[in-house]
């Protein structure tokens, strides 16, 4: 499967668009919806999460309860825009043509939204390189489309690719092991995640499996809502039970790792992904680092150690992938950075915007999603892409030759 999407932040929806999605799913509504929900929580999430409640329409590629194998499209609301029509209009009022590239020609009253245009860009932010690329006039043009509010439609396709994993017995989860300085100092162990853990994890405002280091995570958020700051951190997503074999070596394109790394650094403020102990490796010799194989009757080849994350020579390796994203802290800040107005180049502070001051627990959410995605387009990539009952067959032949090897 393949994704787009769009849709402006506070226009009227979050759309996307699957291609490649099989035909013959039940799709569950309600797991979809949750997932929407899940991505909304997190302590430090901006007055908005409290208008939107996500849920998704789907358009298209569904009928009575199952895909077809065509594009499924879908729709997310956004309550918000009922108080951004004027703002977010598509076409100018009627009394007004159309615009005109030189601004000196459009009536005063069209140029300005609520807040006047917008012409301070942040630090941080797409502002001033949207500002640049695409010559616009007002830096909400850019805000609206670069809003981390694109994530809705990742999460919700990802759900759909999370329905297919499920059936394959492949479990995608996420914590967040780090927020400013406070760190969990000891990741669990995969075999120690059990239903409990995860039910932690949910509970937890900060998506931490550790109730003392969520409390204290919890404390660095309100620190920085305090000074006017914002925060990054770090999350961590693992799949258990995909198969040894996926992407392949034999072309760059073709590594699941690159694959993997690229879905997780286009999530916005996302700036390092590890696979493994990939931060660690510089400084560990091949001895120490490298996960011995072992073999047992019934289990096949196995290892004991997954400091590469599940994922040797661009191929899965039948461990856990385990993969980590450090988010930086988030651009808009209520004490605002120094930055230069558009069009008068003078130094002024940066605009302030309704904003969250940390979303690493939303964005471990959103990276199960792009996780979920990298695994279902590469298992279709192997075992089929038209009909869920036929990869479903053909992923229990290889299964089965698995278990032979
Ligand atoms: C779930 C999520 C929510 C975010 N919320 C905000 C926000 O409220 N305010 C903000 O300035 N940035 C927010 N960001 C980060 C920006 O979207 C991001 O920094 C910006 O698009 C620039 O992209 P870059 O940081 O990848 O260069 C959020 C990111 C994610 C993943």
């Amino acid at each position: 499967m393949r994704f787009l999407t769009a849709g402006e932040s506070h226009g009227k929806y979050i759309t996307g668009i699957i291609d490649e999605y099989p035909s013959g799913v039940q799709i569950d509504i309600n797991f979809l919806n949750n997932e929407l929900a899940r991505r909304q929580k997190g302590f430090g999430r901006g007055h908005r999460m409290s208008i939107e409640k996500d849920t998704i329409e789907i358009i298209s590629g569904v009928r009575k309860g199952r895909s077809t194998g065509s594009p499924v499209s879908f729709i997310i609301k956004n309550r918000d825009w009922n108080n951004w029509k004027e703002i977010m209009a598509i076409f100018p009022p009627a009394s007004v043509a159309s615009y005109s590239n030189n601004l000196k020609d459009r009536p005063p009253e069209d140029l300005k939204s609520k807040n006047g245009r917008l012409l301070n860009p942040r630090p941080g932010h797409a502002d001033l390189n949207g500002y640049i690329k695409y010559r616009l006039d007002d830096i909400r043009d850019v805000i609206e489309r670069s809003s981390a509010r694109e994530t809705a439609a990742r999460v919700a396709a990802g759900g759909f690719a999370k329905i297919i994993l499920k059936l394959l017995d492949i479990k995608v989860i996420s914590y967040v092991n780090q927020i400013g300085k406070v760190i969990l100092s000891r990741d669990p162990e995969i075999s120690d995640i059990s239903e409990d853990t995860l039910e932690e994890i949910e509970i937890s405002e900060v998506r931490c499996p550790d109730r003392e280091v969520s409390q204290k995570m919890k404390e660095e958020i309100k620190r920085a809502i305090e000074n006017g700051d914002s925060l990054g951190g770090k999350f961590k997503v693992i799949a258990t039970g995909v198969p040894p074999g996926l992407g392949s070596y034999s072309q760059w394109d073709r590594r699941i790792d690159g694959k993997i790394a690229q879905l997780f650094m286009s999530i916005p403020a996302v700036k390092a992904v590890e696979i493994g102990d990939g931060f660690k490796a510089p400084g560990v010799t091949g001895l120490n680092f490298h996960d011995e194989i072992y073999y047992r009757k019934g289990t096949g080849f196995y290892r004991k150690t997954n400091r590469a994350g599940g994922i040797e020579g661009g191929i899965t390796n039948g461990e856990p992938l385990i993969i980590g994203a450090c988010m930086k802290p988030v651009p808009t800040t209520a004490k605002g950075l120094r930055t230069v107005n558009i069009k008068t180049k003078k130094g002024e502070m940066s605009l302030k915007e309704r904003s969250d001051v940390c979303a690493v627990p939303a964005a471990s959410v959103v990276g199960e999603a792009m996780l979920s995605i990298a695994i279902l387009s590469s298992i279709q990539e192997k075992f089929g892409k038209d009909n869920v009952d036929e990869i479903l067959e053909n992923y229990k032949n290889y299964r089965e030759y698995l278990g032979k090897i």
